[in-house]
């Protein structure tokens, strides 16, 4: 089983990047504990990171051909992009989007996700471990499916 883990703008400058709100980690560090973790679930995950739109458009499209499911961060297009959702609809693969900080908890703009209601479910407020809480939950609703 392949899941395509997709992380939107500016996560590529985590580490440095808000380090309050988004802790001390990089992307890479947090890719790198999700692959030991997909390992020990017996699933094998593909990163992926863009700053734009349309290439996160076409990787959703992607997925249809090689994965059983998408773990999302959309990062800031979780809050404006209709294209991304309706990416997500149209390939009909299960995506669990997930967010480092607790987005119910901040700016009011950052409460509504656009991408959620596509999704099956959304994890956020616990930082890196959010990938993994999303990992799992995503492998378990695919293989009870
Ligand atoms: C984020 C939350 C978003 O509101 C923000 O734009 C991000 C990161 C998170 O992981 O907490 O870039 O998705």
């Amino acid at each position: 089983m392949k899941i395509l883990v997709i992380n939107g703008p500016n996560l590529n400058l985590l580490g440095t990047r808000e380090p309050e709100v988004y802790g001390t980690l990089s992307l890479d560090m947090i890719m790198s504990e999700l692959q030991k973790y997909a390992e020990e679930l017996g699933v094998e995950i593909e990163p992926f990171q863009s700053n734009i739109e349309g290439e996160i458009v076409d990787a959703v499209q992607k997925a249809r051909i090689d994965c059983s499911g998408i773990l999302m961060n959309p990062a800031a297009y979780t809050h404006t992009s209709v294209a991304i959702r309706d990416a997500v609809s149209a390939v009909k693969l299960p995506c669990v989007e997930v967010h480092l900080s607790n987005i119910q908890d901040r700016e009011e703009f950052r409460k509504t996700s656009i991408i959620a209601p596509v999704c099956i479910g959304q994890i956020a407020g616990f930082g890196a471990n959010s990938y993994k809480l999303g990992l799992k939950a995503l492998v378990d609703s695919i293989n009870s499916n």
